[in-house]
């Protein structure tokens, strides 16, 4: 039978990959947004949240220094991360992760979606591509995507139709795509991986070719967005068919993203992480669903991999965890790296 033998939880925020004096373009767009943050489960203008916030004195966090600090252990938890996924050696990886309007556009939007190619290309963008994008965002393109050629990194086809049969055997239906999917090239951004998995390859597996299934859930994007519960019982029934398969395969699970973000909750986060450590569900899962929206929703990818896990008898830590404002109504990126291990 295959065997569990890592968990790793990893922030993949391009603020992580955004020099501090660029920040301010991640605050012009907070600022001037027209659309509402979510906070504490509700939706709120940027000007409400800096009042409701004023008392918290986040704009001293700010400060050049404490966001240099913040960012380089960061990278420090980063580069801990995979040093401890390459000692691991699994033979295969399963990443829960989201698209972010990079691969399913507006024509559809899976809401669990298993991958079974043979192989998938991270690729740097075209010009014409990055000229789509909001400069704070493109700016942090080294941190997920590759520095000049296309990068290849194997699929596991055999273990990502089994978890497909498993799934549909255990009351999910799942989507199931057999090669790369790749939106429209004239309307998306990329024409590689969603960052969520680009960050893996890049900063987890230091691009080298770790066989892996890449496993999407629309986290992110109304009406189909699966609730908690819903993402903690996939993962749980993930991680049960894993240690159900009929090979000798260790297997690593990964969860990319999160935690809250655009507004940074650190109330929340320190929740969700003792939640983590203790192995509370009940209240993992109490969190209303609006605490689940916007990036905040890649919690939703841990939850996954926390079902994942259950059972596998990997003990939980935190490796780090930076709150990174770049307001002083507290909107920027939390990151948080935890890892489980035997
Ligand atoms: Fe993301």
């Amino acid at each position: 039978m295959a065997t569990i033998v890592l968990g790793i939880g990893c922030a993949h925020a391009p603020q992580l990959h955004t020099p501090v004096g660029e920040w301010e373009l991640h605050a012009q767009r907070d600022t001037k947004d027209a659309e509402p943050f979510w906070y504490k489960g509700e939706r709120v203008k940027y000007a409400e949240l800096l009042a409701q916030r004023g008392d918290q004195n986040l704009g001293e966090q700010m400060d050049v220094k404490i966001c240099n600090e913040r960012i380089a252990k960061s990278h420090e938890a980063i580069d801990r991360l995979s040093e401890i996924f390459a000692d691991a050696q699994p033979d295969i990886t399963i990443i829960f992760g989201n698209d972010q309007g990079e691969m399913f556009l507006d024509d559809i939007r899976p809401v669990f979606s298993i991958m079974g190619g043979e192989k998938f290309e991270n690729m740097p963008r075209t010009d014409e591509q990055a000229k789509r994008l909001p400069p704070n965002i493109h700016i942090a393109d080294e941190g997920h995507l590759p520095d000049d050629e296309t990068k290849v990194f194997p699929g596991h086809p055999v273990l990502a139709r089994y978890l497909v049969e498993s799934a549909m055997n255990n009351d999910f239906d799942i989507t199931y795509s057999h090669r790369q999917y790749r939106a429209d090239p004239a309307h998306a951004h990329t024409s590689g991986m969603p960052h969520a998995y680009g960050f893996i390859y890049k900063q987890i597996f230091r691009n080298n070719p770790v066989p892996h299934v890449p496993i999407d859930i629309n986290t992110f994007f109304p009406p189909n967005q699966p609730d908690a519960s819903r993402c903690y019982a996939f993962g749980r029934m993930i991680g049960k068919a894993v240690r159900a398969w009929d090979n000798d395969a260790r297997v690593a699970v990964i969860a990319s993203g999160g935690l809250s973000h655009p507004v940074v909750d650190e109330d929340f986060d320190r929740d969700i992480i003792h939640a983590m450590e203790s192995g509370d569900l009940k209240y993992l899962l109490s969190y209303r669903e609006g605490y689940y929206q916007s990036g905040s929703s890649e919690i939703k990818s841990w939850i996954a991999m926390h079902g994942a896990l259950q059972d596998s008898y990997l003990k939980c830590h935190l490796i780090d965890y930076q709150p990174l404002y770049r307001t002083p109504a507290g909107t920027g990126s939390s990151a948080a790296f935890m890892v489980w291990q035997l």
